[in-house]
């Protein structure tokens, strides 16, 4: 190799090392709002989705469906989703989300991580109960922090307590959510 191109990477290497250490101030999962979409929700909803019920009338009959997940993919997919979920809270703690929030943006946090730990334990264990009721804890951890930390915009008509509801359809984004919930 000619010197020169050895000097060239050389020094691409250390620009690549400077790009490194900056994008360490950078959110990983783009802004909270972003990750909130993006990554929390659609996670949440995997596990919140897992074990449910629901009746129906089907020919004027009312029809009572329950569903839990069944064989090691189905719960393997439930577990996972409870890990990344604890993930998530560890990410929401690193300065890039929590810089100038305060304790509490950590407490709530800190508040995921351990549902998301009860809720993984719960599909280790195949047991949908646990996962139902773990479900509402995480539930309730979501709110807690929204409550407090409210986002600056809302779609219109949305309020604090429309976010992070499990929806029907995993697609959707919390504007056609509440549209659609609205038009009923
Ligand atoms: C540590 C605090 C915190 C926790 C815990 C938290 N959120 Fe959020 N969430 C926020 C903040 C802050 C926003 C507003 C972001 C913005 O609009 O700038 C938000 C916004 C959202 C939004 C709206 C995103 C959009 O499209 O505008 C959804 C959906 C959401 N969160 C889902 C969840 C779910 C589901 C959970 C629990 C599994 C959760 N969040 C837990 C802080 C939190």
């Amino acid at each position: 190799m000619k010197t020169e191109n050895r000097i060239l990477l050389a020094a691409l290497g250390s620009l690549a090392l400077a790009a490194c250490n900056q994008a360490e101030e950078v959110p990983p999962l783009g802004t909270a709002q972003q990750m909130m979409a993006q990554e929390v929700q659609p996670t949440a909803e995997i596990f919140w989705n897992a074990v449910g019920s629901r009746s129906e009338l089907v020919d004027d009959e009312p029809v009572f469906t329950e569903w839990q997940p069944e064989g090691d993919a189905e719960w393997g997919d439930v577990r996972a989703a409870a890990a990344r979920l604890g993930e998530l809270g560890e990410i929401l703690q690193t300065p890039a989300y929590s810089e100038g929030r305060g304790d509490d943006w950590i407490a709530y946090s800190q508040g995921l991580v351990e549902a998301a730990a009860q809720a993984e334990q719960a599909a280790e264990a195949r047991d949908p109960e646990a996962v139902f009721e773990v479900g509402g804890t995480i539930y309730a951890v979501c709110s807690a922090c929204h409550r407090m930390y409210p986002p600056e915009q809302l779609p219109e008509g949305v309020t604090v307590d429309d976010i992070a509801q499990p929806r029907p359809n995993e697609d959707m984004t919390l504007g056609e959510y509440v549209e659609e919930t609205d038009a009923e």
